[in-house]
């Protein structure tokens, strides 16, 4: 590879592959380092049959220094890094809090490490909305304060303060944060798409494996919030558009020079109830799904929703797919997966 590389850091898992895909259409030359823990090899023919390019692929764990070094040695012309590669389950965070602290926390500072030492110019962090608990006001801003509420959370925060002190310690690399509201959807062409493992904890995918029959049945984690149909309310923010961001991000990066760290929130901008979820899935799919009122889940918090201004004003970006495309993407990938269509197999 002679022109520049981006490396992503868990581009084989949901976020990171359709990322690959949209820095690819943009012509940047990509290469994937993730040790399969909760992504499939099969994802890289997914990419090629998206983009008639197989991105280079490593297969390495950021936890393990030799690894690192072996990639940057391997590849000498990589100038900026896409660091998705985290574990990702609140619940389990909470049981296992050293596992969290080991992968995503020490994971980032082997991978700093080396790109300090390689002279890497741009660093782009997979953070979350989750580090701001419920927010005191709504839409949440990026100066809100920051409370996360699980061990998840609080690798995210502080993932994102050892990047902001290492960059103003003066080395000689730009950062962005990239706070996450709730990635939904699926690739249009239904090749790529989330794999979750077991049973799902996130809402969108528990609606598509029931809409297939896999549950029997969705339960709806409370009415009784003080939201106007009583439901929780998020901002769903589609996968493609959100894939989208990570390459303005870097060109952002790229031709500003005057704040070497900032933060930005990715979402919407509007809040969606999941009663409200559930009837547009419902209309654009053209289905019914059984689902039922349940108790509320412990630890979610009752609404936030993101204000996007400062992505759009200093970045140029804004979300665009209709939330009943995002429904019907999902929908296609779920059932193609199912049916054996797709270049991962049903597992
Ligand atoms: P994912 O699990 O699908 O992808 C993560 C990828 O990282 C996987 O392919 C996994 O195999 C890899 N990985 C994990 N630990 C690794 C390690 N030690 N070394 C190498 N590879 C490793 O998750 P995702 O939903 O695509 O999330 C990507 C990033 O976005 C994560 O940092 C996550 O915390 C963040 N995020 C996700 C959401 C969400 O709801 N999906 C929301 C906000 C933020
Ligand atoms: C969405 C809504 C549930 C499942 C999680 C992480 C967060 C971030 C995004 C990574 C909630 C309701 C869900 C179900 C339901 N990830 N629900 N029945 O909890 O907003 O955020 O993913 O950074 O850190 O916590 O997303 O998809 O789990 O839930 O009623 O079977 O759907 O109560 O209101 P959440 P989710």
């Amino acid at each position: 590879m002679t022109s520049p590389v981006i490396l992503v850091t868990g581009g084989m898992g949901y976020i990171g592959s359709h990322t690959v895909v949209e820095l690819q259409q943009a012509g940047y030359n990509v290469v994937i380092f993730d040790n399969l823990s909760n992504s499939y090899i099969e994802v890289l023919d997914g990419i090629e049959k998206i983009t008639s390019v197989k991105p280079e692929f490593v297969e390495g764990d950021i936890t393990n220094k030799c690894d690192v070094e072996k990639l940057f040695a391997q590849y000498t012309k990589i100038d900026s890094i896409i660091h998705f590669a985290a574990l990702k389950a609140v619940g389990e965070s909470v049981a296992e809090p050293l596992k969290y602290y080991r992968n995503n926390v020490f994971g980032l500072i082997c991978l700093l490490e080396e790109a300090t030492k390689n002279k890497i110019k741009n660093f782009v962090f997979s953070s979350s909305c989750t580090v701001y608990g419920q927010p005191d006001f709504l839409p949440v801003d990026e100066t809100a304060p920051i409370k996360p509420e699980s061990p998840y959370g609080n690798t995210k925060w502080v993932c994102e303060e050892i990047i902001r002190h290492l960059v103003s310690s003066g080395a000689a690399m730009k950062a962005i944060s990239l706070r996450y509201f709730n990635p939904i959807g699926a690739h249009p062409s239904g090749e790529i798409g989330e794999l979750p493992q077991g049973i799902p904890n996130n809402l969108l995918p528990y609606i598509t494996q029931t809409a297939f029959g896999i549950r029997k049945k969705l339960f709806v984690y409370g009415d009784d919030y003080k939201t106007p149909d009583g439901t929780c309310i998020r901002d769903y923010i589609d996968v493609t558009d959100l894939a989208k961001a990570h390459v303005a991000a870097l060109e952002f990066l790229g031709t500003n020079i005057s704040k070497p760290y900032d933060i930005f929130n990715l979402g919407t901008g509007k809040g969606v109830s999941v009663l409200e979820i559930i009837q547009t899935f419902e209309r654009s799919c053209n289905l019914r799904l059984n689902y039922q009122i349940g108790e509320r889940r412990d630890g979610d918090v009752e609404q936030v929703w993101a204000n996007t201004n400062k992505a759009s004003t200093l970045m140029g970006w804004k979300a665009k797919m209709p939330l009943e495309e995002t429904m019907i993407n999902a929908w296609n990938w779920e059932k193609r997966f199912r049916n054996g269509e797709t270049s991962v197999k049903p597992y």
